[in-house]
């Protein structure tokens, strides 16, 4: 007779998510010992933001889908519980797995664990030490109450340690997005982004821009949109702008700063393969996601991070990233003309980033039954 499989609802939410739950879904459906169930919460939902991943990652549809939409925080994650707890209370599984620190995550380890279901939060013990971020609320929510901690960098360890987390629950099992990017980075080559666009290998930076520390006030956004056009007299600027910068630099009318201006390529949020192709042959990138310090890091190219802070430390301490703390014009310039020069930093990659960390996950997990 067949052994009961250990049923585990993997949880995605936000364009964050997609490429950490790929590499994971995808080996526990082949796995004898597995049953997983793909729920999607639909905090992102915008055809750009979310569906082009699953095509570009080959990742099943959903087997279940939340639809909750935007709203402010308490809206969002109260609208992900009150759904998800009823997908939990009908699907009865073993186990809950989420990645990263979106609302998604929070919201649905909250669920689990008070119906009793054991929690994997993978990306665990990340710590900005930033309490206004609200990524580092959802972080610290989620490792406090999970069952068993996936952690991607040495930081985590150290942390997670801090924090009181008895070592049974812990696993160094490295970082997932980078199974992702290792298995994509081929058919990221065959992407015709850069004739689309018309621009050429090195000849442009690669910009992202969504933190609400920067786009959610004029001033900073001002910044930002100077600075811009400053670097466009240098080289191409690429930048596929996310509906949170769209909507806010558009109420704050300084989107007329790009226009006529041959040099800023303005884009829609790009697939995962297109965008891929753009970080690999770009000169460098700015931005202020978490995920591109790393993937950066990976493929030693220089990033410069528009943030106070990161959670990430092994990108600065070891990788190619540049934490530039101060929104200031000429204070971003001079760290893109060092790169201009050819002064960039030299980096080396973390330990497990090997792309094989889904395999040591879905393992851990097996052997857990
Ligand atoms: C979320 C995550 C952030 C992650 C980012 C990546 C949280 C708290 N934040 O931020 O950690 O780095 O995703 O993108 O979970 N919108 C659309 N279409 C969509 C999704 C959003 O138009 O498909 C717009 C809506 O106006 C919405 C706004 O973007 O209000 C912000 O979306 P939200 O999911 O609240 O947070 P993000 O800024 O995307």
């Amino acid at each position: 007779m067949e052994s009961k499989k250990l049923k585990i609802i993997n949880v995605v939410g936000a364009r964050p998510n997609f490429m950490k739950i790929a590499p994971i879904h995808k080996l526990m459906l082949k796995s004898y010992k597995i049953q997983p169930i793909l729920v999607h919460t639909g905090q992102h939902y915008d055809e750009k933001m979310s569906k082009v991943f699953f095509d570009d990652l080959k990742m099943p549809v959903p087997d279940i889908y939340l639809n909750v939409g935007s709203g402010s925080h308490a809206v969002q994650t109260a609208k992900i519980m009150t759904e998800f707890e009823k997908v939990v209370l009908e699907q009865k599984p073993d186990m809950v797995l989420v990645v990263g620190d979106v609302n998604s995550t929070v919201a649905c380890t909250l669920v689990a664990v008070k119906l009793g279901v054991r929690c994997v939060h993978v990306e665990a013990g990340l710590r900005s030490f930033d309490r206004r971020m609200p990524e580092e609320i959802n972080r610290l929510m989620t490792d406090v109450v999970s069952d068993c901690l996936f952690v991607s960098e040495e930081s985590g360890m150290i942390n997670l340690k801090k924090e009181g987390i008895p070592d049974e629950k812990v696993f160094h099992v490295g970082n997932v997005m980078i199974d992702s990017l290792v298995n994509h980075i081929k058919s990221a080559d065959k992407s015709t982004i850069l004739k689309n666009l018309g621009i050429t290998a090195g000849d442009f930076c690669l910009v992202t821009l969504h933190r609400p520390s920067n786009v959610d006030d004029i001033e900073n956004a001002k910044i930002l949109v100077e600075t811009l056009i400053e670097l466009s007299k240098k080289l191409h600027v690429v930048f596929p702008i996310h509906p949170r910068t769209l909507k806010n630099f558009g109420s704050f009318g300084i989107l007329k700063g790009f226009s006529d201006n041959e040099k800023i390529k303005l884009t829609e949020p790009l697939g995962y393969l297109d965008f891929m192709k753009l970080m690999k042959e770009s000169r460098f990138l700015l931005t202020d996601s978490g995920g591109i310090q790393e993937e950066t890091t990976y493929l030693g190219k220089p990033c410069l991070t528009l943030r106070e802070n990161t959670e990430r430390p092994s990108t600065v301490i070891q990788g190619t990233n540049i934490l530039i703390k101060q929104l200031d014009k000429n204070l971003i310039v001079s760290h893109v003309n060092d790169i201009l020069s050819g002064k960039t930093k030299k980096g080396t990659v973390p330990k497990l980033w090997d792309g094989r960390t889904a395999e040591r996950i879905v393992k851990i997990l097996e052997n857990s039954m």
